[in-house]
């Protein structure tokens, strides 16, 4: 008697044990779906030139593959993922390499602004950074290109009563700049300006608008190769370049900078999507610069 109870009840934890793996399995299906539908279309033919990454999306090291798969997936509908987003908390996206770049902030840009001096933040987003150097000078101007995120700043302003820093929406490629700043801030934003024509078109107009010996903070997707690496997100119109480096090093002294402080803030490694590590990490870099 005992022993067919016995029976019944690992009989009864079996079958519970199938139910379970079932659901286990529809998931893993459901799953594998949806990564399907999120995931980068590559053209077949670039697929040997391009490491798909183990979240669907696509590296790659040449440029003009880069577009071919932009074009590729593009749709009508997507936004970019700047212009789509109502806020941008970096510390919520990032705490370590967030603090990291507050610290050289605090350490090595801060100490270098006076009460008067008037700043520029490119890229302000919704002015996390911006309103921090707003305490250290006279007044600062946030430009993005995101009309969201301009918004979402003025009003954050707006309910902390911070009277000395004025938003403005604008690509930075394309800023009309109508006074000459002391110290300019650029952080996380040229890994957005995928064309590296644009890229130093976008320094030298940086240059333009900054006083000579005034200072740059910049902060930076790089890799330590002589070339870049362009990546292109599972969310449609996700897209950014980790530049070498080296030719970033080079841009900036050929538009007249010289490098005061550099750090790391972080670096990835990235795998393919067979989960093993492609030869590729990225750094987070962050620059003192002065225009000479
Ligand atoms: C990673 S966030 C960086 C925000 C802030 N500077 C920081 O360091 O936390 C990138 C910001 O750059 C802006 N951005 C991207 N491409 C841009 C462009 N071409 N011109 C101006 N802003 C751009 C985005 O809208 C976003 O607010």
């Amino acid at each position: 008697m005992v022993s067919i109870k016995i029976s019944a009840v690992l009989l009864i934890k079996k079958i519970f044990t199938q139910i379970k793996n079932l659901k286990k399995i529809k998931s893993f299906i459901q799953n594998k779906k949806s990564y399907k539908n999120s995931a980068i279309k590559v053209p077949f033919i670039l697929k040997p030139f391009t490491f798909i990454r183990e979240n669907g999306g696509t590296i790659t090291k040449s440029y003009k593959n880069f577009l071919k798969i932009e074009k590729y997936n593009k749709s009508e509908n997507k936004k970019i993922f700047y212009n789509d987003i109502k806020t941008w908390d970096y510390k919520a996206a990032m705490e370590n390499r967030y603090i990291k770049n507050l610290k050289f902030l605090e350490d090595y840009f801060i100490p270098l602004l006076k009460p008067d001096d008037i700043l520029c933040d490119i890229g302000c987003a919704s002015g996390q950074y911006t309103f921090m150097m707003a305490k250290h000078c006279k007044y600062i101007d946030g430009y993005d290109m995101s009309q969201n995120l301009i918004d979402d700043a003025n009003e954050k302003a707006k309910n902390n009563n911070i009277s000395n820093v004025f938003f403005h929406q604008s690509r930075c490629e394309t800023i009309k700049f109508d006074k000459i700043y002391d110290n300019m801030s650029f952080m996380g934003v040229l890994c957005y300006v995928m064309d590296d024509k644009i890229a130093e078109q976008t320094i030298e107009n940086l240059s333009k608008g900054l006083k000579k010996g005034g200072y740059l903070i910049y902060k930076d997707n790089s890799n330590n190769t002589n070339g870049h690496y362009y990546f292109f997100g599972p969310e449609e119109n996700y897209f950014m370049v980790a530049r070498s480096k080296k030719k970033l090093i080079k841009l900036f002294q050929k538009k007249g900078f010289k490098i005061i402080k550099e750090d790391l803030f972080d670096t990835v490694e990235y795998k393919n999507n067979k989960h093993k590590k492609i030869p590729l990490k990225t750094d987070s870099i962050g620059m003192i610069l002065q225009k000479i």
